[in-house]
């Protein structure tokens, strides 16, 4: 599962039962009763990995999987493509995280079971789109038309990538990049953007272009992808999102982020009705749920 496997149609009856299992959990609680999804995370995650297993315990499945490379048989050598031929005599879906890029779409190709791709290295988190989009819609009512800032990290975060991919979908989006030159967004999304016509700014200063935004999506300085610590401390608290920044905002601006945060937001702006990342990390269970009904052809 990938961002663009679905279309903006599909895309949005996954998010209708997702916002119907948000408000009748009780009618799906057994929705998916003797069925098992693996969680295979070949790299640290918290909140998407539980996030699936919390949506697959709600629907009345059960879970197996592993949550560290080390402890599964990668460890001893062997493909993603063995493992996932295997794990497909076990389960009825997998969620897979891998540090390589393009795992999960190998291990796709090979499995007898959907595979989901749960974060491949600096690429592409489907999922943490699908979250990021159902939070959107469900507060706005609506995905186009917006100008969205994504800020920090726009090099090495995937989800940043994954969205901006979604969002290009959506008529009148206009997207407004800030990040610190080591961080620009890569070339191929620029390359895509141009392609497309689709408007986008690349700035610097956040507070510059503050007042403009419907959506700002701020993220975390990527540590685990950079090739050394000085490039690291240099730039991990280039942006702090605070209460003086906030007061820039348009009232019904929202603020999003994927989790984990390190320092990019103070807890200060957590107050602010604004601050929808807390709200985020629930919609992503919902919408984990309707991904796993709809993939097993349950929905
Ligand atoms: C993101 C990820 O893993 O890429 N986290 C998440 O899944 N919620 C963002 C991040 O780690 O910064």
């Amino acid at each position: 599962m990938n961002p663009l496997d679905f279309s903006v149609e599909e895309l949005d009856r996954l998010f209708t039962l997702a916002n119907d299992i948000e408000k009748n959990p009780a009618a799906y609680a057994h929705a998916c009763d003797g069925k098992i999804l693996a969680t295979c995370f070949y790299e640290p995650s918290t909140r998407t990995r539980l996030s699936f297993e919390s949506a697959m315990t709600r629907l009345g499945g059960r879970v197996i999987g592993f949550a560290d490379a080390n402890s599964s048989s990668a460890a001893k050598g062997e493909s993603v493509s063995d493992t996932i031929r295997v794990i497909s005599c076990y389960a009825d879906i997998c969620a897979m995280r891998h540090p390589k890029e393009g795992a999960p779409m190998v291990a796709s190709e090979k499995s007898r079971i959907p595979v989901i791709n749960a974060g491949d290295g600096g690429h592409y988190h489907p999922t943490q789109t699908l979250t990021d989009l159902l939070t959107i819609r469900t507060m706005k009512g609506h995905l186009d038309g917006f100008t969205i800032g994504l800020c920090g990290d726009l090099k090495f975060g995937r989800t940043v990538h994954s969205l901006i991919n979604a969002l290009v979908r959506y008529p009148n989006t206009r997207f407004i990049f800030i990040s610190p030159e080591e961080l620009r967004v890569p070339d191929y999304i620029i390359e895509m953007l141009k392609e497309k016509n689709i408007p986008f700014e690349e700035v610097i200063r956040l507070e510059d272009v503050m007042p403009r935004l419907d959506l700002l999506y701020m993220t975390r300085v990527q540590k685990e992808r950079f090739f050394n610590e000085e490039d690291y401390v240099r730039l991990k608290d280039f942006y702090v999102l605070d209460v003086a920044k906030m007061t820039l905002a348009k009232e019904d601006m929202l603020v999003l982020h994927p989790l984990p945060r390190v320092n990019e937001i103070s807890v200060e702006v957590d107050e602010d009705p604004r601050a929808a990342y807390f709200r985020q990390a629930q919609y992503g269970v919902y919408v984990r749920m309707a991904l796993i009904l709809t993939l097993l052809g349950l929905a």
